[in-house]
């Protein structure tokens, strides 16, 4: 495999990070996690915007323009032009020479890593769709910055396979926040409803496609919480993120939901028409 490190293409076992990182010492660092169709970024611009309020967010001020053509070219370098593939990019706060909380020097420089790896979805997330449990959202009161400091969401998923299930859902105060790694969504008479965006939510990429994908369509929508104690009154629930895309809940908690989805196959066909039209697959 062929990374990025610092401005090099090299292979990964020629890619040296200090023990001094911030990224390894604190997870001091952002990231983002890219979707590829067909050898075609998806949303590249929309993933840098995020990257870029992350990093202000932190106190980073360091737009990584370098990193703009990063992920075509390592698509190119890994052989994976025309492919199904994830890229993933970070930014870390660098290596300073002691360890102490409070920033480093403002001329230590940032440590920049991308890569790139074939990425093929588990069709049992589309059919019969993703099993999902609940779980106390036990995270900190930022999760609207891509950190890589994600030991909550680690456990948090291995809480959901440790269950059988694909995904943890977080309730936070009885309502329900995002998944580990993706936005949560259900359908209450026929109106598709979302948790608004607050400092305990990941503003995704795929949720903003999902709502412009309903308000261009008709499709009622309204960002607005879903409790916890709804979840037997929903019609249909599903989920959106970079690698799942649009995928319906087929169970919550051992519940089994209906098999007609309507308005969740509907957003599959659009977002699926999305895709084509922007990347071509
Ligand atoms: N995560 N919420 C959380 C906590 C996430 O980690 C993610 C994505 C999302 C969905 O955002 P998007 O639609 O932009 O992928 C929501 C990535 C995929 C990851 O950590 O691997």
């Amino acid at each position: 495999m062929i990374v990025y490190l610092n401005g090099q293409y090299l292979p990964i076992e020629q890619a040296h990070i200090s023990p001094m990182d911030r990224g390894f010492l604190y997870g001091d660092a952002v990231y983002e996690v890219i979707r590829v169709y067909h050898g075609t970024p998806f949303r590249l611009q929309a993933h840098f915007d995020r990257l870029c309020e992350s990093l202000a967010k932190m106190r980073m001020d360091c737009y990584p323009t370098v990193l703009e053509d990063v992920p075509k070219r390592l698509l190119a370098e890994n052989g994976l032009g025309g492919q199904e593939a994830l890229v993933y990019l970070q930014v870390t706060r660098g290596a300073a020479p002691a360890r102490h909380h409070f920033f480093p020097a403002p001329e230590t420089k940032a440590t920049i890593y991308g890569m790139a790896w074939k990425f093929t979805p588990n069709p049992v997330w589309l059919n019969p769709g993703m099993t999902v449990i609940t779980l106390g959202d036990d995270r900190w009161a930022r999760c609207d910055i891509k950190t890589t400091a994600l030991v909550p969401n680690v456990l948090g998923n291995q809480a959901a396979r440790d269950a059988g299930a694909h995904e943890g859902i977080y309730v936070r105060d009885g309502a329900l926040t995002e998944g580990t790694l993706s936005n949560v969504w259900g359908v209450f008479e026929g109106e598709v409803r979302t948790p608004p965006l607050t400092n305990y939510i990941l503003p995704g990429i795929k949720r903003q496609l999902t709502l412009d994908l309903c308000r261009a369509n008709g499709i009622p929508v309204r960002e607005a919480p879903i409790f916890a104690h709804e979840l037997a009154q929903a019609e249909e629930l599903f989920i959106s993120s970079t690698p799942y895309d649009i995928a319906p809940i087929h169970q919550v908690d051992g519940r089994v939901m209906p098999a007609e989805r309507p308005v969740t196959k509907r957003l599959m066909r659009l977002f699926a028409d999305c895709v084509a039209k922007e990347t071509g697959a």
